[in-house]
């Protein structure tokens, strides 16, 4: 076994890789982009775990917090996503707030999701479609227990629908309207929403280090960030 460089970051080869989140429609647009590379686990698998807050001021400080903050509980790599709508006639908002923004909180997703739709189209109500222009942001972070091993961003621009459209996907995407497609991100089947989303780019990007660190998993570099306290 390879002895730790002095100062440098000592790192395993991860026996499996933890997908910081419980929301089932973020677990399977993760798993369904990050394919077979290693085995996944995700926090429903750990379910005594105490939740680490989303108390920061940008999706970046949120997402690390979480990769951080689970790699340390567990011992494991883990890829964390923080994610949200922001709307421009809203001044950005709901932004980092968007998964509570109507203010309903539970086990019941659907619940939640309708109040925030709901809440948004309330706001909006007054607002022309040429001023509906909003986008879907995510940030991606990789932690393992020592430390931040990359990160990555994405974005998909469009627009606030009048009224919510179609099936699928989780959250927003029945009002979320893109207009290169002409239907709404719920009109999309799961490959076609990975291929042009938020989450679906940061973590294309993120991909080519992910492979990279897997197969040299202590490579002679510094790690690419810290996580604070
Ligand atoms: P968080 O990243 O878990 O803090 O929450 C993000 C929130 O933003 C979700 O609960 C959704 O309300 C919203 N959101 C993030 N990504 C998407 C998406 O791909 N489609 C629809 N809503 C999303």
């Amino acid at each position: 076994m390879s002895k730790p460089l002095p100062g440098r970051m000592t790192r395993q080869q991860p026996d499996r890789i933890l997908i910081a989140t419980t929301n089932p429609g973020k677990v399977r647009e993760l798993q369904a982009s990050l394919g077979i590379l290693a085995r996944w686990s995700t926090l429903l698998d750990f379910p005594g775990l105490p939740k680490v807050e989303e108390d920061g001021k940008t999706f970046a400080e949120n997402a690390a917090k979480k990769a951080c903050g689970y790699a340390k509980a567990t011992g494991l790599w883990t890829i964390s996503d923080d994610s949200g709508l922001e709307i421009d006639a809203l001044g950005g908002l709901p932004g980092v707030r968007s998964a509570r923004f109507a203010g309903v909180d539970g086990p019941d997703r659907r619940a939640i999701d309708l109040a925030n739709i709901d809440k948004v189209l309330g706001l909006l109500k007054d607002v022309p479609w040429q001023q509906r222009t909003a986008r879907f942001v995510c940030h991606v972070c990789l932690a393992s227990p020592d430390g931040i091993l990359a990160e990555a961003s994405g974005t998909l621009e469009g627009l606030i629908c009048l009224e919510p459209v179609g099936e699928n996907g989780f959250g927003y995407d029945p009002i979320f309207f893109v207009p290169a497609l002409g239907r709404t991100v719920a009109q999309l089947d799961q490959d076609q929403k990975n291929a042009i989303s938020h989450r679906g780019k940061a973590i294309k990007a993120l991909l080519p280090r992910l492979r990279a660190l897997l197969s040299d998993p202590t490579p002679d570099m510094p790690a690419a960030g810290n996580c604070g306290s």
